[in-house]
């Protein structure tokens, strides 16, 4: 991995979160090389993590075995058009992380013969627990496919897919989310205000009983069914609880929500496409 240069085009949010990640994964920052069209982003980049830095996408491009587009998926056709021809040159695999941008409209604007991986990480990659997935076109090699993943590992987990269209429901879940959990969050709180607690201590409770349970999930091989069962006592407050939440219809609820997140998915990648 430390062989490899990356280059980021794009010094924004995300490129910051996997340089991060890269670094503390023992990256080389000299392997390192990130574009952006703002000299202040560039200067904090170059500050905080020693990496190459400049505006010129091709120069960057001309170094890199992995070319990581962290750009907005608005500008991405206008920038991949313009390193079309330096991917040529330097055959790099290119990973985008763009969201809603297929890899058929990336390989118009690269070049069919282009090694592409698309890539859809979440919000938490911001705090290193991302959870990505990602799928490549047959241009790439096996070596890459490692190359890309230890990239997004950097972040937090990374799991393939081997069909494009299930990045549209990889967006309705892990995509989109962390705004469900938010959501779950500010309901409970909310309801806990209701209940008499303070602002404060209703917060507090709600965020460290979503960190404990997601912990329990993670770290258990029982089924979240199995686990709430198990803390679910006959005739005591939790069963109340679920009834109620399961009598109002939350599981419908969510497969609606997370089939009307798809088809906007689908409807994004088709606007992107577009252009
Ligand atoms: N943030 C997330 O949690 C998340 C999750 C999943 C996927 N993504 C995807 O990740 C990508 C980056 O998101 P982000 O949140 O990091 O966005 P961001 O903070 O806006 O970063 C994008 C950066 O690219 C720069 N840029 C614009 N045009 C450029 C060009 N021609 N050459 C080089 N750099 C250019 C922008 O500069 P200006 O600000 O001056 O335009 C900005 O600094 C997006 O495509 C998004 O869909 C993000």
């Amino acid at each position: 991995m430390t062989r490899h240069t990356i280059g980021f085009i794009g010094g924004g949010n995300m490129a910051y979160a996997l340089i991060g990640g890269l670094l503390t994964d023992g990256f080389s920052p000299q392997n390192i090389y990130v574009t952006d069209p703002e000299q202040d982003k560039l200067a904090t980049l170059a500050q905080q993590f020693r990496v190459n830095t400049g505006s010129d996408n091709n120069a960057a491009v001309a170094n890199c075995d992995i070319v990581v587009l962290a750009v907005k998926p608005q500008v991405l056709a206008e920038v991949a058009r313009g390193i079309a021809q330096a991917v040529n040159a330097r055959k790099s695999l290119v990973v985008s992380i763009a969201a809603g941008v297929r890899v058929a409209d990336l390989q118009r604007w690269l070049g069919e013969d282009a090694a592409i991986v698309r890539c859809m990480p979440n919000t938490p990659a911001l705090v290193k627990t991302a959870a990505t997935a990602l799928y490549a076109n047959n241009r790439v090699a096996d070596s890459q496919l490692e190359a890309a993943e230890s990239v997004l590992r950097a972040v937090g987990l990374a799991v393939w897919v081997d069909d494009e269209n299930l990045l549209d429901a990889v967006t309705a879940l892990s995509g989109s989310g962390p705004a469900y959990f938010f959501l779950f969050m500010e309901a409970m709180e909310s309801a806990g205000r209701e209940l008499g607690l303070d602002a404060d201590t209703a917060r507090l409770l709600t965020q460290q009983t979503a960190l404990g349970a997601a912990k329990i999930a993670i770290e258990s091989s029982e089924s979240p069914e199995m686990l709430r069962r198990r803390v679910t006592s006959p005739g005591g407050t939790t069963e109340q609880a679920v009834l109620t939440l399961e009598q109002g219809g939350l599981r419908n609820l969510v497969q609606n929500a997370m089939q009307a997140a798809l088809r906007r998915s689908v409807a994004m990648s088709d606007q992107f496409g577009a252009q």
